[in-house]
């Protein structure tokens, strides 16, 4: 009886598994493939291009890229952009996920020089994806400040406002016949907190508790300027969308205890709501848990007003839903839960963690050997989706990145699996009623990943750095995305082969 009863179980598994795999995503769900400029472009000096926070960080203290490499070549997309698109063409995708160097546009970022071999090079680009069907889906800032805003105080001086306001209308004037995707900023959390607090990207302030907040004010007041520009002056002739992507991994609760779901919480609104909240909120402004405790903190330590600060009631009304669609990067998971009132995990006073005060760590059975902070959890990207859907009553969401590194080799086994699993979940947080319309997978080919240089591989598409030609070669997982995108279904049992087979470090040699 016991054995029958464990055979049915097994059988209704089964079942259940098939069906599962058997799931389509609807006809109009879009999918996508991303990049960004300083990422895959290179010719970092060429056709005109200024200096870039990356560039000048790069070249004065290589020393913070752990290898010791730069974006000054990268993939050579400067060059090779033809063959992006062929590969970009090959996945089958509706969507091509790319960003626009503003250097490259406007060599010190502001409008009275604007440079054109810069808007010749997106414009050949955007003329060979419309070609060929492909919709450009731009960024117009993906980390890559010009330089000499930076020496200006960037992101802080409330003066990038009106720059960017500038830049953005540039790119409409020029681009936006056939640009009817805009993003305005990617990933403010990483724009503010992980440039300001600490020795991260540039400007690599390692000033903790007060720039990221400045930083973070003027991002979202450069946002919701360009969104006014455009729906005030071109959207209506040129009909695109456009919006803002922010990033967060999801924060599950270390326990049911009433303290850790406040820590998840907590976490969450300190990643996606600082920047989310005054966006798709009714308040137009920043969530409160982050007002009540940076102000109030802030007058324990003596300063004269919150260092979180203050929008006008003009500038929430301008914030309210500025955005056309949530864009939601994520990629991973952590567990959390509170740091004790007393600080003992020890942050500096004030800081960002210090305001947030959780802390957090990972499952050690949750898989990734590609990057330390990457660790595989796919439950992770429905509760996500999930939280945003109860959060924000529902929004229209697009997942404009995720994906896994590794450490190399085409046989790329991990990062189908990671497509697989996370793309399910996708499709469970669908059934449960999430408004997600389409799926960008991060990257189109490996690419340089910041301060991990070269080390961590993100692509579809393997490039061989070692190749002057910087030669890209479809990766097993190239071909599981486009035969998703093909049928619409997940194949948990599709391994193809490589187009060329360039050993991993975690293959197996069987
Ligand atoms: C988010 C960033 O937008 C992208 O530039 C980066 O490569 C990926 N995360 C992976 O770290």
């Amino acid at each position: 009886m016991f054995r029958f009863e464990a055979l049915f179980v097994l059988y209704c598994c089964i079942i259940t598994a098939s069906v599962r795999g058997q799931r389509e995503f609807p006809p109009d769900f879009k999918f996508g493939v991303g990049t960004s400029a300083y990422q895959i472009e290179g010719g970092w000096n060429e056709g005109g291009k200024g200096e870039s926070i990356w560039d000048y960080m790069v070249h004065n203290y290589p020393e913070k890229v752990v290898d010791g490499t730069n974006g000054d070549i990268a993939c050579d997309s400067f060059h090779n952009w033809q063959r992006d698109v062929e590969m970009i063409r090959e996945l089958g995708v509706n969507m091509y996920r790319f960003s626009m160097a503003w250097s490259r546009i406007m060599p010190t970022g502001i409008s009275n020089h604007i440079n054109q071999a810069g808007i010749d090079y997106y414009n050949n680009l955007i003329d060979e994806l419309v070609k060929y069907n492909i919709e450009p889906m731009v960024t117009l800032y993906h980390w890559d400040l010009p330089q000499r805003l930076q020496e200006i105080g960037g992101w802080t001086n409330r003066e990038i406002v009106h720059h960017f306001r500038e830049y953005a209308r540039v790119a409409f004037e020029n681009f936006g016949d056939r640009v009817k995707w805009w993003t305005t900023i990617n990933e403010p959390l990483q724009v503010c907190q992980a440039s300001y607090e600490f020795d991260g990207n540039p400007p690599s302030a390692d000033f903790p508790g007060i720039p990221s907040y400045l930083c973070s004010h003027n991002v979202l007041l450069s946002h919701a300027e360009a969104v006014e520009l455009y729906r005030e002056q071109f959207q209506q002739t040129q009909q695109g969308i456009i919006g803002i992507i922010s990033d967060t991994s999801w924060a599950e609760p270390r326990s049911d205890a009433v303290e850790d779901l406040e820590a998840s919480n907590l976490y969450l609104q300190f990643s996606l709501g600082w920047y989310m909240h005054p966006i798709f909120s009714k308040t137009g402004n920043y969530p409160q848990v982050m007002i009540d405790r940076v102000g109030n903190l802030s007058q324990q330590q003596g300063f004269y007003k919150s260092r979180l600060p203050e929008f006008t009631e003009e500038e929430i009304e301008k914030l309210k839903g500025s955005s056309d669609y949530f864009g939601i990067n994520s990629y991973t998971s952590v567990i959390v839960y509170q740091n004790d009132p007393g600080n003992s995990a020890q942050y500096p006073v004030p800081s960002f963690d210090h305001d947030r005060n959780t802390l957090g760590y990972q499952d050690p059975s949750w898989p990734g050997s590609g990057t330390g902070w990457l660790k595989v959890n796919p439950k992770g990207m429905y509760s996500l989706l999930t939280w945003i859907r109860n959060e924000y009553d529902n929004p229209l969401v697009y997942i404009t990145e995720n994906g896994v590194s590794d450490r190399g080799g085409t046989k790329d086994v991990d990062r189908i699996n990671y497509y697989n699993q996370y793309l399910n979940a996708v499709l469970d947080a669908m059934e449960d009623g999430s408004d997600i319309r389409g799926y960008v997978a991060w990257s189109l080919m490996d690419n340089f990943e910041w301060r991990s240089g070269l080390t961590e591989r993100f692509g579809l598409y393997y490039v061989d750095y070692e190749d002057p030609k910087r030669t890209r070669i479809a990766k097993s997982s190239s071909k599981v995305y486009a035969n998703i995108i093909k049928t619409r279904m997940i194949n948990p049992d599709y391994l193809p082969e490589p187009e060329v087979y360039v050993p991993g470090p975690n293959d197996d040699p069987s």
